[in-house]
């Protein structure tokens, strides 16, 4: 089944523990590191990832939007994630940075943004826990599905199935119910969403609804 990982980025920061618990029948919470250089916005880090591992057991999927994240990864890891996932384009040892994680015990991912090739990440997948599709430019929430992500979908999936990799497929941004159907028939199986989980009224039911 469709795994569904709601973006805390689209959430109210004054009421954080409440907004987790109203999305709490999701699979993971997506939680966005942004650093102001890999990025164009700066967003939360390691002490309220910390005060999120106290309060919650959903497996944090955290997403490094952040500058040579080898500095950083075992950081993350310690302070609480399940998933690091870092960018691709920002590291020069992508080799290192997996071997990090998985030296911390924790299942490791690499995300590409939209003008990266996703051929760039097949060598990486027999190593990877997931691969992360950006669906929009990283940087904010609430902006548009680029469709033109799918073929990059299509083709990590075959090769997925061809080599019989654990490796989950997940995309990121834009995410609403009619574009993840498309992510989905293109062969995502984890659908991070920000702002249409968080502003849905009934955000449960919302989550239900993105799972298809
Ligand atoms: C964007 C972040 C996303 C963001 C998605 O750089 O990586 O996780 O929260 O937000 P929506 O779902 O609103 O596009
Ligand atoms: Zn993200």
């Amino acid at each position: 089944m469709t795994k569904i990982s709601p973006s805390i980025l689209s959430a109210d920061f004054t009421r954080l523990g409440a907004d987790i618990d109203a999305v709490s029948t999701a699979d993971y919470l997506h939680f966005d590191v942004m650093d102001g250089v890999f990025v164009p916005n700066i967003s939360i880090g390691i002490p309220v990832l910390q005060s999120v591992r106290k309060y919650t057991s959903m497996p944090l999927d955290v997403h490094l939007m952040i500058d040579r994240p080898e500095r950083y990864v075992e950081t993350f890891a310690d302070a609480g994630a399940d998933l690091v996932v870092f960018h691709l384009e920002a590291t020069g040892c992508p080799d290192t940075c997996i071997e990090k994680i998985h030296g911390a015990g924790k299942k490791a991912g690499i995300a590409i943004k939209p003008k990266t090739p996703a051929e760039a990440l097949l060598p990486y997948l027999p190593r990877l826990d997931l691969a992360l599709v950006m669906t929009v430019e990283p940087g904010f929430g609430g902006q548009k599905f680029m469709a033109d992500m799918l073929p990059k979908l299509r083709l990590l999936r075959q090769a997925i199935t061809e080599q019989r990799l654990a490796c989950e497929l997940e995309v990121d941004g834009g995410v609403n119910p009619e574009t993840a159907r498309l992510c989905v028939e293109n062969g995502a199986d984890v659908l991070v969403a920000g702002s249409d989980v968080f502003k849905a009224p009934d955000r449960a039911a919302r989550i239900a609804q993105l799972r298809g």
